[in-house]
């Protein structure tokens, strides 16, 4: 048998890595590790285990070609799957073309855009890495520039991305009829077919998942986008049984699309939620009415999600309210995570937000806060925060082959 391991299957020439990229080695190779911090032992869902508990936060590139992945997403979800995290979460990923945040936003709503993903998937498995995707759908805030392309525009300049510039402005979708802000397109409200619509184009794109091979599908239900808008009562003024004070009917839609999900994906399956619309005043008025979302609320939903199957609630807040006032500073979002723990112990819970070192991010799970965490600024900052965190917490953990000599 020849010396040089490669990686059985793959469609390449890759060299194995024996443990993967990021595992933390046996005990009896460095004594070290026997009593291995939370955030580098494994943690197995619905029998797939994550070797480690640093997730990469879903990113948008603004990079895709008419919803295809380019080779930038390669080379950017390469680096992750390469040196050393527990999953890749790809960015928000459209179901149908006008959900798109931004036009050059991914998507996943046709045949064709199977296969530059499955080249990315591929990789990323052969690196030993798992990966999954965000399907998601943008709502009333969908059809908007890329946020380099807006910051070029000048202060005060309209979100909208116009025909000329491949929008939709007159094909943007809510529960109502509320704008995000003046800056941002007019959205039509969803009638029941255009719902059922969204939900079908929805359990097409995880099908789409399957043929591509990802691990996981997180469902983007945060950030002011299309299924946060549902819930919170900010956005949602319906008089059907979709929306309005009731929040039985604002969970409706969200619930049913995730039973649906749910049913057509057996992997594991997370959804993001925000915690909190951060809108001045209480989520609940001293009349007994619901003004905003927010954590009280955010526990029936999850409560519900983690009947339907539910695996792991990945917590952020936000981006449905343009006055929101977020007190930010390092893990500022960890209280919502630890609510929902607290609420749930037996669902595994994400925290995100702010969890740049590696002693807070293993305090947060270790003090039984949440069970994975979630990185994205600091894992731009530094792609090799996996390998750094593992230094800095006395971990050993393989690198990749090719670039052990950096870490020996
Ligand atoms: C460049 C960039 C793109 C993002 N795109 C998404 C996205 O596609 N979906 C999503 O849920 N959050 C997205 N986010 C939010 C992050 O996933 C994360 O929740 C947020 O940045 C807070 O975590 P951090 O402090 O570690 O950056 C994005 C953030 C950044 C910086």
């Amino acid at each position: 048998m020849p010396a040089y391991k490669v990686v059985p299957g793959a469609d390449q020439f890759y060299a194995l890595n024996e443990p993967a990229i990021g595992t933390a080695y046996p005990e009896s190779v460095y004594p070290q590790n026997a009593q291995l911090p939370t955030l580098f032992q494994p943690l197995t869902i619905k029998g797939t285990t994550f070797k480690n508990r640093i997730f990469v936060s879903p990113m948008c590139q603004y990079s895709s070609n008419n919803g295809y992945a380019t080779d930038w997403h390669l080379v950017h979800i390469g680096g992750y799957a390469t040196r050393g995290a527990g999953a890749i979460c790809m960015e928000a990923t459209s179901i149908v073309p006008e959900g798109r945040i931004s036009p050059e936003d991914a998507g996943l709503w046709e045949d064709g855009q199977i296969e530059p993903l499955r080249r990315i998937v591929n990789f990323s498995h052969a690196q030993g890495t798992l990966i999954g995707v965000q399907l998601s759908h943008a709502g009333r805030k969908a059809s908007t520039q890329a946020p380099w392309v807006h910051s070029g525009l000048g202060h005060g300049h309209s979100w909208v991305a116009s025909k000329e510039d491949n929008g939709w402005p007159d094909n943007v979708w809510g529960p109502s009829e509320l704008k995000f802000s003046e800056t941002y397109p007019q959205p039509k409200e969803m009638d029941e077919a255009h719902i059922q619509y969204v939900e079908d184009s929805w359990i097409e794109a995880v099908d789409r998942c399957k043929k591509i091979g990802f691990d996981f599908i997180e469902i983007h239900g945060a950030h002011g986008y299309l299924l946060h808008e549902f819930v919170s009562p900010l956005s949602n003024v319906r008089t059907d049984k979709y929306g309005g004070q009731p929040l039985e009917n604002r969970l409706r839609f969200p619930l049913r699309l995730a039973s649906r999900v749910r049913a057509a994906w057996d992997k594991p399956l997370f959804v993001r939620v925000s915690a909190t619309d951060w809108a001045q005043g209480p989520e609940k008025g001293e009349d007994d009415l619901w003004k905003q979302w927010g954590i009280e609320q955010t526990k029936i939903y999850v409560e519900e999600l983690k009947k339907i199957g539910v695996d792991l609630i990945d917590t952020s807040t936000g981006g449905n309210w343009v006055d929101q006032q977020i007190p930010v500073g390092p893990g500022y979002q960890v209280p919502f995570a630890h609510e929902l723990k607290k609420a749930y112990p037996d669902l595994l819970v994400g925290a995100v937000g702010m969890i740049t070192e590696p002693d807070q991010a293993e305090s947060i799970l270790k003090d039984g806060k949440a069970d994975v965490v979630f990185l994205a600024r600091e894992l731009i900052r530094d792609p090799h925060w996996p390998m750094v965190a593992a230094t800095k917490l006395g971990v050993a953990i393989k690198p990749a082959n090719q670039y052990e000599r950096g870490w020996s």
